[in-house]
């Protein structure tokens, strides 16, 4: 087999095997394909796609590319959640001990900041002392013993996507549908739960940008998912706006907590009672509008929040921050935003304001960046709130006074007022599940 012949084959729109598949993707994790290959495959399957059965090929070679790990010594159902990624989706610090609270077991594997996007790590880094590197042994018993522990990524978890993400990135083909799915479902799969809960984000702050290419993503992870006997379900939810009031990390655990304690943004918490429904639906606790009551119940008896606190001490974190948020170390500066005539927020540009968290220095610009917890975004007004000209829509939050004018600058630019209120906003689109692949009501 040679990589310039499958190479050939997908430029002109063929569909390549699961032996080719392995041959192509073995052969890159070992450096015996190179960089320059690889790259012109990527373009070509940029250009052709592929069919549902090559990208589930294609995912099931890269979860074996590396570590599988085995979760069967946790008894019950694991169900584990995956965001596309967003901004201000600080959803896991609040769905997981939800689902756990309702006694679902959450062993999961989260990622850090990717561009303008937050990651679930680096916010729990937050919290002072805990840590998101355990061993194999400490991640199993603290599930066991609380029903849920949050990790990052293991560093022998897929491999091979690790490689292609680097390689996308570059190449200017991460947008891809068929790309996209088999780097997101590799992780899963290789992770080790057996139901996954896929939050594919719409909008002006994720990946996807229109309903049916949402639509299409969610429907090739759930049959990959389910095709690998994993329970699998989609919901497709709102990111042209960034979720809750809260943009950066010790921000984003402090409104968290505000939402396990049932005082958090209204956006937040109904996002938050779905997901975390869906998670319990598919472990077997009931159906989707029972699931639904059991989660609005977690969060009202504090049996959410407690288990929030105590996921936190059992991975060595103060708790004293989650208790009482005002212990959070603030940040030395703060920075008013103003709206510059009156009217409404007729739409906010959320990618714009995920980069202008950045610039504060709440994520990277740079791959060994390193992230100032404090800094960040309150968004005082949002989409369809009514301003008026001079009054702050957001504080800005950094320990850099010099970077206050530029990320005030990019975050103004993100905000468009206009003379009438917009329409209103669906906060979730659809909900795909495996029957028949069939959009269904949330
Ligand atoms: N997240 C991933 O893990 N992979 C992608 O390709 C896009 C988002």
């Amino acid at each position: 087999m040679r990589m310039y012949d499958l190479i050939t084959k997908k430029k002109h729109g063929g569909e390549l095997s699961l032996s080719e598949l392995r041959y192509m993707i073995g052969g890159y994790v070992q450096g015996e394909i190179a960089d320059y290959q690889m790259a012109a495959m990527l373009m070509a399957i940029w250009f052709q796609g592929m069919t549902d059965a090559e990208t589930a090929g294609l995912t099931q070679v890269m979860a074996a590319s590396g570590d599988q790990v085995d979760l069967s010594p946790i008894p019950g159902l694991k169900v584990d959640k995956h965001s596309t990624g967003g901004v201000g989706d600080k959803t896991t610090l609040v769905v997981a001990p939800i689902v756990a609270a309702c006694g679902g077991k959450v062993a999961k594997m989260s990622g850090r900041g990717l561009g303008h996007t937050g990651g679930t790590v680096d916010k729990l880094e937050a919290i002072p002392g805990l840590r998101t590197s355990l061993s194999q042994a400490e991640f199993f018993r603290i599930v066991k013993e609380n029903g849920l522990a949050v990790v990052g990524q293991s560093g022998n978890l897929a491999p091979a996507d690790k490689k292609l993400y680097a390689l996308r990135d570059v190449t200017a083909t991460v947008d891809s549908i068929p790309l996209i799915a088999s780097s997101i479902m590799s992780k899963k799969l290789a992770a080790g739960s057996d139901c996954i809960l896929l939050d594919v984000k719409l909008g002006s702050g994720a990946f996807m940008k229109t309903l049916p290419d949402a639509e299409k993503l969610a429907r090739t992870m759930v049959n990959i998912g389910e095709a690998a006997g994993r329970r699998t379900v989609a919901l497709i939810t709102d990111m042209d706006v960034p979720l809750g009031n809260a943009i950066g990390n010790a921000p984003e655990v402090t409104e968290a907590v505000d939402t396990l304690r049932g005082r958090g943004p209204a956006d937040l918490t109904a996002e938050c009672i779905q997901l975390a429904a869906n998670m319990l639906y598919l472990v077997g606790k009931g159906d989707i509008a029972y699931c639904r009551e059991l989660s609005a119940q977690a969060i009202a008896n504090g049996t959410a929040f407690g288990k929030l606190c105590a996921m936190a001490a059992a991975q060595g974190g103060d708790t004293a921050v989650l208790y009482d948020t005002g212990r959070f170390v603030p940040a030395a500066h703060r920075f008013s935003v103003t709206a510059t005539q009156n009217g409404y927020i007729t739409h906010m540009n959320a990618e714009q304001c995920g980069i202008a968290s950045v610039v504060l220095g709440a994520g990277r610009e740079m791959k060994d960046s390193l992230i100032d917890m404090a800094a960040g975004i309150r968004m005082l007004k949002k989409y369809g709130d009514a301003v008026s000209e001079g009054e702050p829509i957001a504080w800005l939050y950094a320990n850099e006074a010099g970077k206050l004018a530029e990320a005030a600058r990019v975050y103004s630019a993100a905000i468009t007022i206009g003379r009438e209120p917009p329409p209103a906003r669906p906060l979730i689109y659809a909900r795909i599940e495996k029957e028949k692949n069939n959009k269904k009501p949330v």
